[in-house]
């Protein structure tokens, strides 16, 4: 986009992403191709698009089995879904199933371990690259949903509830376990709160 529209894509100095590797300058956190993925939206989009395609584009990244892409003529990785928009669940979830396919621990500095995250980074962009597309071409639709766990949570601690209001789209289970759940709802899990979330709905 540089080299054929120029300003203001030729003033925009790449290495500015740099330290997104690792969850964010190793932090783990917010997995580093969807933050890059997710400011090249907005470099192109209005606001209101912006939220539409990068909530699509993260509930993709969660939904997917990583990594769903494999460059020509190379080995294909086994796959993961992850569940999770967090590098550092993406990441451990993934070494935790490659090594039960690899047969053996894969190692978290390990070349395959870069070459995964390598590949899912080519997988993410070429999505928000979709994404943009379809939205160019009036054709886009949303197909995932966020993890049913957070409908569920958020009848009660969204805006609209009875109980401390959050917010947020990452599944609540990958952090608050039904373990600690349970001792915050007298005793019960969140299957036995379906009923009361139907009463509620
Ligand atoms: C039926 C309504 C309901 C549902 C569904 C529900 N909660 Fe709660 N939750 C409550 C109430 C009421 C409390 C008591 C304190 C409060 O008002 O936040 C509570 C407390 C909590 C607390 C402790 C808050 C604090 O102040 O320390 C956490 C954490 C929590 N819920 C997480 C979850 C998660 C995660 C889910 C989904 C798996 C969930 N809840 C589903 C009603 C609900
Ligand atoms: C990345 C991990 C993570 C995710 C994902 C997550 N939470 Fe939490 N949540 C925490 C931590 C850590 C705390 C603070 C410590 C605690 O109270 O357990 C917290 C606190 C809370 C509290 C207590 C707030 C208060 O004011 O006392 C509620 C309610 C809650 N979370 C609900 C949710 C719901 C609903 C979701 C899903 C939409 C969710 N959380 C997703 C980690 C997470």
């Amino acid at each position: 986009m540089a080299e054929e529209l120029g300003d203001p894509f030729n003033l925009i100095p790449p290495e500015m992403y740099a330290h997104f590797s690792g969850g964010i300058a190793g932090y783990g956190s917010l997995c580093g191709c969807l933050s890059v993925a997710a400011s090249a939206i907005g470099m192109v989009s209005d606001r209101e698009t912006q939220g539409k395609l990068t909530q699509e584009l993260f509930k993709w990244y969660k939904d997917e089995a990583h990594p769903c892409w494999t460059p020509e003529g190379e080995e294909e990785y086994p796959r993961e879904v992850v569940n999770s928009i967090l590098c550092h669940v993406s990441v451990t979830k993934w070494l935790k199933h490659a090594a039960e396919e690899f047969g053996e621990r894969v190692e978290f500095s390990g070349e395959e371990r870069g070459e995964r995250c390598a590949r899912v980074t080519a997988a993410t962009c070429k999505k928000a690259i979709e994404l943009l597309n379809a939205e160019a071409d009036g054709v886009f639709e949303s197909e995932h949903n966020l993890t049913d766990d957070v409908e569920d949570c958020m009848t009660c601690h969204g805006d609209e509830g009875d109980a401390t209001v959050t917010h947020g789209s990452d599944s609540c289970l990958e952090c608050h376990s039904d373990v600690d759940i349970s001792d915050d709802h007298g005793g019960l899990d969140i299957n036995e709160m379906k009923d009361k979330i139907d009463q509620i709905k």
